[in-house]
């Protein structure tokens, strides 16, 4: 099962091929997180410190700056360490804006991804075994065959349909069906568990398949609306014993908006690459539509709406937004609505990470500037009419406020 698997995802890799932009993969200085810890533990300015039953884990959230009540549990036999991954026995991710860490109990490596505005995504892993000089490794052939996608490559949170041991039923089509903040609640987390209150919305986490001829018929007794996991595994194996619902909300939302980030990149170099295959070079209705849905995302203009209040059982829903920044009046993109959407204000935090700001040139001119007539209320066309002007209004505002290099017509 497990080389099938694998051999699917190469097949698919193969497939979205056509479309991967191969110049990029040219090797250069790596500015991520993850890059410039390496380089602080090669110089002796950091060390890694071993403790307890999790060994580097607690140290290495610590120095990548993530909170560990990030905490995210997957038990589907989807990843790298498959073999050591099950309902009774999930993978844990740990995560900030820009770099993610996977975590498998008795797992030989942490596996690690940091956004990267070329490739979409570096990664790396470190061996969990204690030693003198703990090293990250970049080799990456091992993680795009399920990481690689069309033009880069990309970290997501997928929705499956496991049986009683987390193998995955394979439905056909791709490989991974990805879900996002546009995803209908009722098609997102088969696989993953998930803590919290969400009244009489229904997701598809916390069950298994329990007959293997109905494979898609996942269980619904004891899966919704769940505060606390002990009844499904022993929870003491994690740093916490959550899987917060509005953390993996807030990991969907960023891990699909890094993507579309630098795929959009990668379409526009290849745009303007005489280098790129003349049939294959993304034309501009293509760049025009990429632009489009990409400024669609970051404002929320087609989440799903929330019919229920969400609640979660970690601290996340109130670390998070601490991260800030905030404006004078004290409101932040990061500030949660959880009644009717997931944020507040319908613009992402992700505007404020390096993979936005370098996005290419004219890729990033012109989603700015369609931002900006979405959000001074220029553009009341319906793809945004789900948006109120008021709210608009405030994200801008607080964008205005709080991120220095906007360009000068945004401040008009
Ligand atoms: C067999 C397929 C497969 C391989 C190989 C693989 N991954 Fe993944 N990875 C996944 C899937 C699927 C997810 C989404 C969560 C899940 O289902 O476990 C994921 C998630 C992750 C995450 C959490 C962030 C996210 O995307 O949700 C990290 C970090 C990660 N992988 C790192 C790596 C690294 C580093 C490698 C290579 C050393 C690698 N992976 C190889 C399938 C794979």
């Amino acid at each position: 099962m497990r080389a099938a698997f694998i051999g699917a995802g190469v097949a698919a890799l193969l497939a979205a091929g056509g479309a991967l932009f191969l110049g990029a993969q040219t090797p250069r200085q790596r500015t991520d997180p993850i890059a410039k810890l390496s380089q602080r533990l090669e110089q002796g300015e950091a060390t890694l410190e071993y403790k307890g039953r999790f060994g580097y884990l607690e140290s290495l959230l610590k120095e990548l700056d993530i909170h560990p009540d990030s905490q995210v549990l997957v038990f589907s036999r989807t990843s790298l360490q498959q073999d050591k991954i099950n309902p009774k026995s999930p993978r844990a991710i740990y995560f900030n804006d820009t770099v993610q860490v996977g975590y498998v109990q008795n797992g030989t490596v942490f596996e690690l991804v940091a956004a990267d505005p070329i490739d979409g995504l570096a990664f790396y892993t470190l061996p969990t075994q204690r030693t003198d000089r703990p090293r990250f490794d970049t080799d990456r052939s091992l993680c795009i065959a399920c990481h690689g996608y069309a033009w880069v490559s990309q970290a997501f949170v997928a929705n499956t349909y496991p049986g009683v041991d987390g193998t995955p039923a394979f439905l056909g089509g791709d490989l991974f069906h990805v879900t996002t903040h546009r995803t209908p609640f009722e098609e997102r987390w088969g696989g993953w568990y998930v803590t919290g209150t969400h009244g009489k919305m229904r997701h598809l986490g916390n069950a298994v398949a329990r007959n293997p001829y109905r494979p898609i018929e996942l269980e619904t007794e004891n899966t919704q609306n769940l505060t606390r996991l002990d009844s499904k595994f022993d929870t003491s194996q994690y740093l916490t014993p959550h899987s917060d619902i509005v953390a993996l909300m807030t990991l969907e939302h960023q891990t699909r908006a890094v993507y579309l980030m630098t795929a959009l990149s990668a379409q526009f170099r290849a745009a303007a690459s005489p280098e790129f295959p003349a049939a294959r070079r993304p034309t501009e209705a293509t760049l025009n539509a990429a632009v489009e849905d990409l400024v669609s995302y970051l404002t929320f203009a087609d989440e799903i709406e929330l019919t229920s209040p969400i609640k979660g059982t970690s601290t996340f829903t109130q670390t998070f937004p601490k991260r800030g920044p905030r404006d004078s009046k004290g409101r932040s993109l990061r500030d949660f609505n959880l009644k009717t959407r997931l944020f507040e204000y319908p613009l992402s935090y992700m505007l404020y990470t390096d993979i936005f700001d370098t996005m290419h040139p004219v890729a990033l001119e012109r989603v700015s500037r369609r931002l900006y007539e979405v959000l001074s209320g220029q553009d009341q066309s319906p793809a945004f009419a789900r948006l109120p002007l008021e709210r608009r209004r405030a994200a801008l505002e607080i964008v205005r406020a709080t991120k220095p290099n906007l360009p000068d017509y945004w401040r008009r």
